[in-house]
């Protein structure tokens, strides 16, 4: 039998992925490559929404490519492929867009923050169109699953209905996709306010983990984390989410039980636990940073791993748009 396949997307918004983006999401992809078959993208179109400067833009989408593959992508293993080269994205975002709703559209949670904190007229209609082109991403390779960060639940449930919808209208064409988000870490909070979740785009970056970033920074940013009233080091998210959060990265990265951990700080304070997670955090980023820097030495050899990555992509990507073009009655060119 054939082994399920994966589809997951990351933007190239920075110039290095945050913890959160690898615990929520990566991790899960680097798994997922041995049991599935798995395409991922670095969603370079999406990134247009928050108008990048267009030699950053080329330089985070090369610099997220190598982080992929420092973090543990193989491209024997996964097809790693960037948006914008496989043009069956956006013909299936616009037929998608087409059947959905204004007012669904508009209920999707990122729009309506967006909007609300910037006004409409400052925010492009690419916001509004956004989780359109992510589930063209997701169903033109007709994925059974989708691993990735809470954040982008509500987003898997549009693709899901939208899937629905036009098998429904025009018969059996798309998987109808899962999200396969976890229970622990699928959304790890700032540092600073952990109530918020990770994010490149708060306000401050102190409470922001990058994978990039230098030991010294990362040990600093998490010995200033903020932490909750009393000194006893346990799991509890609503009265130490501070805690709990350090928690489920000490967690996540060791592979060790969250009681387990709590058992070696009993009798312990705060600063002792802070500087376990820093040692934790810095053991395991320091040789992906070291290895992301090396990688980018090389473009022509990270240009060839998505050059190949396109052309699996592609195949499979034109199969499903040609199908879907029959089905809703454009006729084909003679
Ligand atoms: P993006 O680029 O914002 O984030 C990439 C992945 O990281 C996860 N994530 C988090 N997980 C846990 N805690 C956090 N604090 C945290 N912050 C981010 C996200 O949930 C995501 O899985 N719309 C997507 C990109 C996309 C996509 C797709 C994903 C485009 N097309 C198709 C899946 C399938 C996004 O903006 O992710």
């Amino acid at each position: 039998m054939s082994k399920p396949r994966v589809l997951s997307g990351i933007q190239p918004t920075s110039g290095s992925f945050h913890l959160g983006n690898y615990l929520g999401a990566v991790k899960q992809w680097v798994e997922l490559q041995n049991t599935h078959d798995a395409f991922y993208c670095v969603v370079d179109l999406h990134a247009l929404t928050s108008s990048p400067n267009p030699e950053e833009l080329r330089k985070n989408t090369l610099t997220s490519v190598a982080q992929l593959l420092a973090l543990g992508l193989d491209p024997e293993n996964c097809t790693l492929f960037v948006q914008s080269h496989v043009v069956a994205h956006n013909q299936l975002a616009w037929v998608m867009e087409c059947m959905t709703g204004f007012g669904e559209a508009s209920r999707m949670t990122q729009f309506k923050d967006k909007s609300a904190k910037n006004g409409t007229d400052r925010i492009g209609v690419g916001v509004f169109t956004y989780p359109m082109l992510m589930a063209a991403d997701i169903l033109l390779y007709q994925a059974h699953q989708v691993p990735v960060g809470e954040d982008q639940r509500q987003h898997i449930e549009l693709t899901r209905d939208l899937a629905g919808r036009f098998n429904h209208q025009f018969g059996e064409t798309f998987v109808v996709p899962e999200g396969f988000i976890l229970k622990e870490g699928a959304k790890i909070y700032d540092l600073q306010d952990p109530t918020s979740k990770m994010s490149k785009s708060a306000e401050s970056l102190s409470g922001l983990i990058e994978i990039l970033d230098t030991p010294q920074a990362n040990t600093k940013k998490i010995k200033s984390a903020v932490t909750d009233t009393g000194r006893e080091v346990i799991f509890d998210t609503a009265e130490k989410p501070g805690i709990s959060n350090l928690l489920t990265i000490f967690s996540a990265l060791t592979g060790r039980t969250i009681a387990d951990i709590q058992n070696d700080f009993v009798g312990k304070g705060y600063g002792d636990f802070k500087g376990a997670v820093a040692e934790v955090v810095v053991d395991y980023l320091t040789p992906v940073r070291e290895k992301t820097l090396e990688l980018l030495d090389d473009p022509t050899h990270l240009r060839t791993i998505l050059s190949d990555g396109a052309a699996k992509a592609e195949a499979v990507a034109n199969a499903t748009i040609k199908d879907v073009y029959e089905k809703i009655g454009l006729i084909a060119r003679g």
